[in-house]
């Protein structure tokens, strides 16, 4: 049974509103759930009205009753893939009375203070979704807003930044939790050896959901007016490419000047480098180039592959004790989290340690970290309404993982990963607006594929070799002859497992800026053409946890669903695919290429 992809039929069992983990369980006919999804799903289509009119009419049961009948049995299926030496169960909120000083991996491990200002562990409260009688408040492009909206919005920030200094709600205050979360601050509840991290893990999303969530709500208490909603960057169109000029108002509470000044009137370049040098920005005739290679890799996250497993999209599973930063520590990014890091390097300085934007420890001082994250929300938004609502992860090691916040009555909440995963079961939306990117690979692939028949005759084929087992270091592109585990599989076999391209034991200096793409063409006869091919997936990260005492190596390993892609350059019938690395920042090393079938989430 294909799973439902919009619910928009009236609801007829009786759904807890609340907690979607409450609801009746709806079986499938077997026990086999393969992702069949069609080509088509749009972009657009997440909107539950497609007239682009306002969300008010919209029955938010709707949204819910997609996720109920999705849910399954959560306590009996595991998702596969976990890498834990020990199932120690959902990470559990840090004890904030144990905060230690974090540390700033680009200052040589300057200790960073980034505990919260209230120590009390007493005073815990247990999450509640807002009633859903509450408006849904809808969040816009940033560079849409009206001036009203700009107002509004700049008003409460300067508010919030000048709050007393240890207030919860004091915009330092907030952006300290940030770092709490990821440069180190608290060690796990019972592992007093291992360090909570929402980086590189499956908790990258809904962590920064909740972040987002209280901080809008916040910021509507201080001006009182609850129908405010933050503005999300919409770096996804050609017109949202830009720094949104709202932010770059020196006058205005908005504005932060450690950015890279020579960006502020810049096309944002998802090929950036940070180098001394700035890039010099593309000619506006060259405009459409990048902003179709940007528009490529934003379609990239929504590939079959990723929408059939949600590790490749949101980050690979993370349980309790289990290292998130420790010598053996080995980050698994998804693919949203990576495409995110550019945005952070774009916005940040030049200069190491790049603060504020480029470096995770002081990046949420920039009121652009919000709209930048909202939009990176919503990319997880279009994402759960692509899969129809299915849950990401249909185990409790996911949704009873939590976390803890001040929330907009200034009380320590504890909130569930199950809470997160509708953005409109936590009351707000994001406007409707069109994705220019959907499509962008075929047409692409279209043009190219004309241009080559015409040089078909001058192509040289180069030779490729194997990647052999010997780690390398990647200054140069890599180029290597991948076997593929099995060829001309059926359709069902697709459905049931998908191919994936692992580029593992990525190794690098952890206080370093680490970014390459990977590309895949179809052998000719065992050669390669010179063109590296097609546009798979990127590894990047940005300098976070180091600690010495930890670790010195940083480590990592980047999975990437080719199934469609196999299928989109007809490759499907060959032996082995020609894989492409190249370097775009930093020097990692590369422990291994390889391909593997894994079973799809359900
Ligand atoms: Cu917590 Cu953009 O990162």
């Amino acid at each position: 049974m294909p799973f439902p992809l919009l619910a928009t039929t009236p609801i007829s069992s009786p759904l807890s509103p609340k907690n979607p983990l409450h609801r009746q369980p709806t079986k499938s006919p077997n026990n086999t759930y393969s992702l069949r999804l069609p080509n088509t799903i749009s972009c657009e289509q997440k909107q539950v009205n497609n007239d682009g009119s306002s969300h008010q009419g919209i029955d938010r049961r709707n949204v819910l009753l997609g996720l109920g009948g999705l849910y399954g049995a959560a306590t009996t299926t595991m998702a596969g893939g976990k890498v834990a030496n020990a199932d120690g169960g959902p990470v559990q909120p840090p004890d904030l009375s144990m905060c230690i000083l974090a540390t700033d991996s680009q200052a040589d491990d300057e200790p960073v203070n980034c505990c919260p200002p209230n120590y009390s562990m007493s005073d815990i409260i247990d999450f509640e979704l807002p009633p859903s009688y509450e408006p849904v408040n809808q969040r816009k492009p940033a560079h849409k807003l009206s001036p009203r909206e700009i107002k509004r919005y700049k008003a409460a920030i300067a508010k919030m930044k000048q709050l007393n200094p240890k207030d919860p709600w004091n915009f330092m205050q907030q952006a300290t939790i940030h770092c709490t979360f990821c440069n180190g601050a608290f060690f796990q509840v019972n592992y007093p050896d291992k360090l909570l991290q929402v980086h590189g893990n499956w908790l990258f999303l809904p962590w920064h959901r909740y972040y987002l969530y209280f901080w809008e709500r916040i910021l509507g208490k201080i001006i009182g007016d609850p129908t405010l909603a933050i503005p999300y960057w919409n770096w996804d169109t050609a017109d949202g490419m830009f720094m949104p000029s709202v932010y770059l108002d020196d006058e205005s509470s908005l504005y932060n000047d450690k950015r890279n000044h020579e960006h502020y009137k810049a096309l944002m370049d998802f090929n950036y480098k940070n180098e001394p040098t700035p890039t010099p920005n593309p000619r506006p005739d060259e405009y459409r180039k990048v902003i179709n290679r940007n528009y490529e890799m934003v379609e990239a996250l929504f590939t079959k592959d990723q929408l059939a497993k949600a590790s490749l999209f949101m980050g690979q599973p993370i349980v309790a004790g289990e290292e998130m930063s420790s010598k053996e520590m080995t980050e698994n990014a998804g693919a949203i989290e990576t495409l995110h890091n550019l945005a952070h390097e774009w916005v940040g300085p030049v200069a190491k340690p790049n603060h504020d934007m480029g470096n995770f420890y002081t990046a949420a001082r920039d009121t652009l970290f919000f709209a930048h994250h909202a939009n990176v929300d919503r990319m997880w938004d279009i994402y759960s309404k692509k899969r129809g609502y299915k849950v990401e992860f249909n185990d409790p090691d996911f949704l009873e993982a939590s976390f803890l916040f001040y929330d907009e009555n200034r009380q320590l909440v504890r909130c569930k990963v199950s809470d997160s995963l509708s953005a409109e079961q936590l009351g707000y939306t994001y406007a409707p607006e069109v994705c220019p990117w959907e499509g962008i690979g075929r047409r692409i692939r279209k043009e190219k594929t004309a241009k080559k028949q015409e040089a078909k005759k001058q192509l040289q084929l180069v030779e490729v070799s194997e990647f052999g087992t010997q780690p390398r270091p990647l200054d140069d592109p890599i180029r290597a002859l991948v076997r593929r585990p099995k060829k001309n599989r059926s359709k069902l076999e697709m459905e049931e497992e998908i191919e994936v391209l692992v580029v593992d034991n990525i190794q690098f200096e952890p206080g370093t800026n680490i970014r390459f793409d990977v590309y895949i063409s179809k052998p000719i006869e065992g050669l390669a053409t010179p063109d590296y091919g097609e546009y798979a997936g990127r590894f990047s990260r940005i300098p976070h946890i180091h600690n010495k005492k930890f670790h010195h190596t940083g480590k990592a390993r980047l999975q990437i669903g080719i199934t469609e892609l196999v299928e989109n350059i007809n490759a499907e019938s060959s032996k082995g695919l020609v894989v492409t690395l190249v370097p775009r920042m930093g020097y990692p090393s590369i422990g291994g290429v390889f391909i593997e079938l894994q079973e799809v989430d359900y």
